[in-house]
């Protein structure tokens, strides 16, 4: 069953100081990562944030695209103004707030595949896309895409059917996409102060990463390497062991398990 996102049900949940507080909602869009960047560029107050019920070209991580049909998920991005050092902690901060609005809302338990995707089991519920343009200037700005799957059947959709899935797959029923949003932004944002205020993220980022202690496989732009995940550093970064006992740092790739 779709059902319309009601803007009143979001704003009467939400508790946030500025995220979300600006709710530019589009019925359909091509992308909110453009509409957002846009909004930046314009000057926008941090928080803003555009949610879209439907994509018609959504956009993921390494030029993949983002199944985003209308009526069932969350796509949504959100204007951020950080220093470099706490860009570098939105790939941590975000799918820890989607991991912890999930346990909020439902009784699933959600865990991160390095970088950034949010699985429940072994399959991906949500991911996140960062895009940023940080120089000196006032206008510095980074976006953050937040795709969640939520009431929705991954199974007709051939290119993440084995993939994927979504928490009413999970559940068995459909949850209001209205609380989990007014959720999500309040963990982000109570993460992004306190990351802002000093306070380490990397060890919660850490406690649940599946990846740790995993053989995996990454691939990163035409190279591949292949090992145990031993550990993720402070910038994010993966330490994997290769067989020959040598161990390299990636930044950033798509991990795939290996055995
Ligand atoms: C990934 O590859 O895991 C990241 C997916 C990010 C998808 C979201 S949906 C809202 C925003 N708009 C987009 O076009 N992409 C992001």
């Amino acid at each position: 069953m779709s059902r319309e996102f009601s803007i009143e049900a979001f704003q009467a949940r939400l508790a946030t100081h500025f995220v979300g507080r600006r709710l530019l909602y589009h019925a359909s869009l091509p992308s909110t990562q453009d509409v957002a960047r846009k909004e930046a560029e314009r000057g926008a107050a941090e928080g803003t944030t555009v949610l879209a019920d439907e994509q018609t070209a959504g956009r993921g991580r390494l030029a993949r695209g983002w199944v985003s049909p209308p009526g069932a998920n969350l796509y949504f991005s959100v204007v951020l103004r950080p220093s470099a050092a706490h860009l570098r902690l939105l790939v941590m901060i975000w799918p820890l707030a989607i991991c912890r609005a999930v346990e909020e809302v439902t009784s699933l338990s959600a865990r991160v595949k390095w970088p950034n995707d949010v699985l429940v089991g072994s399959r991906k519920l949500a991911g996140v896309l960062i895009d940023s343009e940080l120089g000196d200037s006032e206008s510095d700005y980074a976006i953050a895409g937040i795709g969640i799957n939520v009431n929705f059947d991954v199974s007709p959709h051939e290119e993440i059917r084995r993939t994927a899935t979504s928490i009413s797959t999970e559940l068995g029923h459909e949850v209001a996409r209205e609380e989990l949003l007014a959720a999500v932004l309040g963990r982000f944002e109570e993460l992004y102060e306190a990351a802002r205020r000093g306070d380490p993220v990397h060890d919660a980022w850490k406690a649940r990463l599946d990846t740790i202690g995993r053989s995996i496989r990454v691939r990163f732009g035409d190279s591949a390497e292949e090992g145990v995940a031993e550990d993720a550093g402070p910038d994010g970064a993966l330490i994997l062991r290769r067989s020959d006992g040598s161990r390299v740092r990636i930044e950033a790739g798509e991990v795939t398990l290996k055995g």
